[in-house]
């Protein structure tokens, strides 16, 4: 369904109050505590809206941190999901199966540099796969392991496996879980002469970057930086990473953000929007890389799951649409517009940054610090906001979100500001 409408009203409450009590409850008595959720229950979604066990509605500005593309409740996607469902849910990779066989058919297709495809069931399953893949090819080659360095970026976040949260050059990812795998260097986000001093021993075998940070503050990478980085590693027969687990799949406005860096990869990771909230990820590799993973190098029992193909095939054919790209840049323009009307307002920002329907409003300096106090007002206002780090406000809506709720989430957005400037 195109565009999407918001769907007042929003129907019974799922759950009771007391029962909204009883449920946080059972998360603080039974979780491990990794998380500080809201203390709401989420109990329904609709397009660009989610209406909490209280019968409270919130417009949706964070997408399941940019996973639910198309929104939530797309017809197509519950369509397949069903479909599916009533055939086939899993094989293993022991036994090929029509959807992910279909699928890899047509990221290959979309992707207009790899041959080959690896499923696997998320953004940290990729990244390790890519690492994985990075130091295989560099066994292939005769290099030594200390000669198989990867280079990451500071403000990166690749992950929580043990890999793919060493590559994330973020210290308070990784404080108490070393040792650490050896064999990753960091150095600063679009600084070429850092990276040129970093690749010179010639013991770099790759360089992972994401074309947009997403948890490092929605900074995207400055123009032609990424082209330097591909003539470095072209220079020393490195191969480059792209990230594109939060900023591809049509979020920055086109399917691969780094279309717009006009750069070649060698590998690209995928997760988050390509299921549209059904788990899976992704690693695509070029011709020249993918022959170093042959029988046995890596497994999965999950990955590419009947399921999760067969949704993924629906978002990704969807997302890759012309009206998609359009609307990114119809409502990126939008959510600009509002976010500098609030500022003329309320003078909360120093800048708003980032590509397509992935924006970083950054809070001005007396501000800095306190983002979470901001997103408790939107979700106190109906909105639902997130953080980029303590000093960014981030915006990754449904990219086929409309008008309406643009304008309605601003709206509430204004509301929370006016009361989190007062306080
Ligand atoms: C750029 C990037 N890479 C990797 C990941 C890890 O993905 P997952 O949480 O699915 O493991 C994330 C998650 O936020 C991400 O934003």
């Amino acid at each position: 369904m195109w565009p999407l409408q918001s769907p007042h009203p929003p129907g019974p409450a799922a759950v009771t109050a007391n029962h909204t009590a009883d449920l946080l409850a059972l998360g603080r008595q039974f979780y491990l505590p990794v998380y500080r959720p809201r203390e709401i229950i989420l109990a329904r979604g609709q397009g660009a809206w989610v209406w909490d066990g209280d019968g409270r509605e919130y417009v949706d500005f964070s997408a399941g941190i940019a996973v639910c593309g198309l929104g939530h409740g797309d017809p197509d996607l519950l369509a397949a999901l069903t479909e599916q469902a009533g055939k086939l849910w899993h094989t293993s990779n022991v036994f090929y199966s029509e959807p992910p066989l279909r699928l890899a058919e047509e990221l290959v297709a979309a992707s207009r540099f790899a041959s080959r495809v690896f499923l696997c069931n998320s953004g940290a399953e990729a990244n390790e796969a890519a690492i994985k893949l990075v130091r295989k090819r560099a066994a292939a080659q005769g290099r030594a392991p200390e000669r198989r360095v990867i280079v990451s970026f500071r403000g990166s976040f690749h992950g929580r496996t043990l890999a793919a949260v060493t590559a994330t050059a973020q210290p308070k990812y990784q404080e108490g879980y070393e040792p650490l795998p050896g064999g990753f260097r960091y150095v600063d986000f679009n600084d070429a002469t850092q990276l040129e001093a970093a690749m010179a021993g010639g013991d770099v075998a790759a360089v992972l970057v994401e074309p947009v940070q997403g948890e490092g503050g929605v900074m995207p990478a400055a123009p032609g930086f990424l082209r330097t980085v591909r003539a470095l590693c072209d220079r020393h027969d490195a191969l480059l990473v792209l990230d594109e687990i939060q900023c591809g799949m049509g979020r920055t406005g086109t399917l691969f953000a780094h279309w717009q860096d006009e750069v070649a990869p060698d590998i690209v990771t995928l997760a988050k929007a390509l299921g549209g909230g059904f788990p899976i990820g992704a690693l695509l590799a070029g011709d020249k890389v993918a022959e170093a993973m042959q029988y046995g190098a890596h497994g999965t029992t999950f990955g590419g799951n009947p399921l999760a193909a067969a949704v993924a095939r629906v978002a990704l054919r969807k997302l890759a649409s012309p009206e998609i790209a359009a609307n990114v840049a119809r409502q990126s323009q939008a959510l600009r517009e509002g976010l500098a009307a609030i500022d003329g307002e309320l003078s909360v920002f120093s800048g708003v940054r980032g590509r397509g329907l992935m924006l970083g409003a950054v809070l001005r300096p007396e501000y800095a610090g306190r983002a979470g106090q901001a997103l408790d007002h939107a979700a106190a206002s109906g909105l639902l906001l997130l953080q980029a780090g303590p000093d960014v406000l981030r915006f990754v809506p449904a990219l086929n979100i409309g008008d309406a709720d643009i304008a309605d989430g601003l709206a509430r957005l204004r509301e929370a500001l006016r009361a989190f400037v007062a306080g």
